[in-house]
């Protein structure tokens, strides 16, 4: 026991913050210093704007990080070793031969197992240049954000004790790792916080950013189409997100562009503004009626409320780049619709069942993300057996969510419809 604490001391000073840990990793142990003019040389013909800014995004952080070693003294051990040091003198980008050269933004929304994030990134001992080599732009991004949490940084020096340096790196799975969820619809979030996550989740190379944008407590997205919905849905005036709020944010994280909308429950809030359209509003107790306090779900056998939804979801993706758009479907409770006068009277009407009102719900909504080129998620409890049956099944990917804590979540992606092959199946 003794022996082993000794020895993971001893390891400590060799260990690094690379994360997520490369696919494949090797190191040596000579010491390198990054040239004090060290540059990145670009050498990608008609390099896009967003791959020259994350060059400089990624110059910038070289030279302003300064993160020191995680041992009492910092570097101060290190300096001798880095006296006669040789020194890095620029990373050299390249695409592979017959890539096509597209922004960055235009990568990274491409449907998950078409996009190419691999990289090839060396850094030799011997003071030549280091290499950086992808099949996209987006890999290109993928690898500096790794070449920037090589260096240690200690009395003007920044440097590595472990060159010579090779990683191929890939995501090791396609779909489900790299995947983060925010539920505004809970607490709301300034723009500025927000971009701060995105830069933050793309140094561990989280590519997929999944907006839960309303919830039972708020509606805070402005829809030009459906106005009111955050003037008495947004928790203030103050606390909304316009239409150029978005914008701004999907143009200044390529990734981030999966928004949900969730349906058919969660929706109280609507019911501020039609109230005709959400039913057991408050209902008590709420236990009954709802899987949180308090309760209220939409009214989704009605064809008024069909419409609405269909053209709220398709009025919103319309705005959006993203290949994916969630339509929640989490955490319904059909005792809400039991007594509802209106939903039994129409289920009648139209002599369905309340599933059969569901599906037709659902394939509405997805049929018009998918005219606008989108592919709908929904969350796992979705009824799996509603899914099966509904026109727009090739379409669907099932996302599959484990709780962490009251207000976050992990969410994992799967399909089992063939139209989607990449979209592997894991549980
Ligand atoms: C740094 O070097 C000094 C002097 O050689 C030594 O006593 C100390 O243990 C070293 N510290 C670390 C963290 O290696
Ligand atoms: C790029 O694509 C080629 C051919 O598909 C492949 O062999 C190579 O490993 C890929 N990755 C990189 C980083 O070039
Ligand atoms: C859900 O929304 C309703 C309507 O806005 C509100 O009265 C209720 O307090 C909300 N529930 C929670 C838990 O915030
Ligand atoms: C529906 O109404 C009946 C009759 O008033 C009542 O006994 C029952 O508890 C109600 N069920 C729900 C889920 O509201
Ligand atoms: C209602 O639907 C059931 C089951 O689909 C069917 O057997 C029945 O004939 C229908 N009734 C009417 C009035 O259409």
């Amino acid at each position: 026991m003794a022996l082993r604490f000794l020895l993971a001391l001893s390891l400590l000073h060799s260990v690094w913050a690379l994360w997520p840990i490369p696919a494949t990793l090797s190191t040596g142990n000579t010491a390198l210093v990054l040239s004090s003019n060290f540059y990145f040389d670009v050498a990608v013909q008609n390099a896009p704007a967003d791959l020259h800014n994350a060059v400089q995004q990624a110059q910038y952080y070289l030279k302003n990080n300064k993160l020191g070693c995680l041992v009492i003294s910092r570097g101060a051990n290190d300096s001798a070793v880095l006296t006669n040091a040789k020194s890095l003198p620029s990373l050299k980008l390249t695409l592979s031969s017959g890539a096509t050269v597209n922004p960055i933004a235009t990568e990274s929304v491409k449907p998950l197992g078409m996009r190419s994030e691999e990289y090839v990134l060396t850094v030799p001992a011997d003071g030549s240049p280091a290499t950086l080599s992808a099949n996209s732009t987006l890999g290109l991004y993928r690898g500096l954000t790794m070449f920037g949490q090589m260096w240690y940084y200690y009395g003007g020096k920044t440097y590595t004790l472990e060159a010579p340096i090779s990683i191929t790196d890939v995501p090791a799975y396609l779909v489900f790792s790299r995947w983060m969820w925010h539920n505004i619809g809970l607490s709301n979030f300034p723009v500025a916080d927000l971009q701060r996550t995105l830069d933050a989740m793309s140094w561990v190379k989280i590519n997929i950013f999944h907006w839960h944008i309303t919830d039972n407590q708020s509606f805070p997205l402005e829809v030009a189409q459906f106005s009111q919905l955050a003037t008495n849905g947004a928790y203030s005036a103050d606390e909304t997100y316009s239409e150029s709020n978005v914008q701004n944010l999907v143009q200044y994280a390529a990734e981030v562009r999966f928004i949900e909308i969730d349906t058919p429950g969660h929706t109280a809030i609507i019911g501020t503004t039609y109230p005709e359209y959400v039913t057991c509003m408050d209902a008590s107790p709420w236990s009954t009626y709802a899987n949180e306090p308090l309760a209220g779900q939409l009214r989704f056998a009605l064809p008024e409320v069909v419409n609405f939804i269909t053209a709220l979801l398709s009025s919103v993706a319309k705005t959006l780049p993203s290949y994916y758009f969630s339509t929640g479907g989490d955490e319904l409770n059909t005792n809400c619709y039991i007594n509802d006068t209106l939903t039994q009277q129409q289920l009648k009407s139209a002599n369905t069942t309340l599933a059969g009102a569901l599906a037709t719900f659902t394939n509405s909504m997805h049929s018009a993300l998918i005219a606008e080129g989108k592919t709908p998620v929904v969350w796992e409890e979705q009824d799996l057996d509603l899914i099966r049956r509904c026109s727009c099944c090739g379409q669907l990917g099932i996302s599959h969510r484990s709780r962490t804590s009251n207000y976050f979540y992990l969410v994992r992606m799967l399909s089992f419809f063939s139209i989607h092959p990449f979209l592997i199946p894991i549980i």
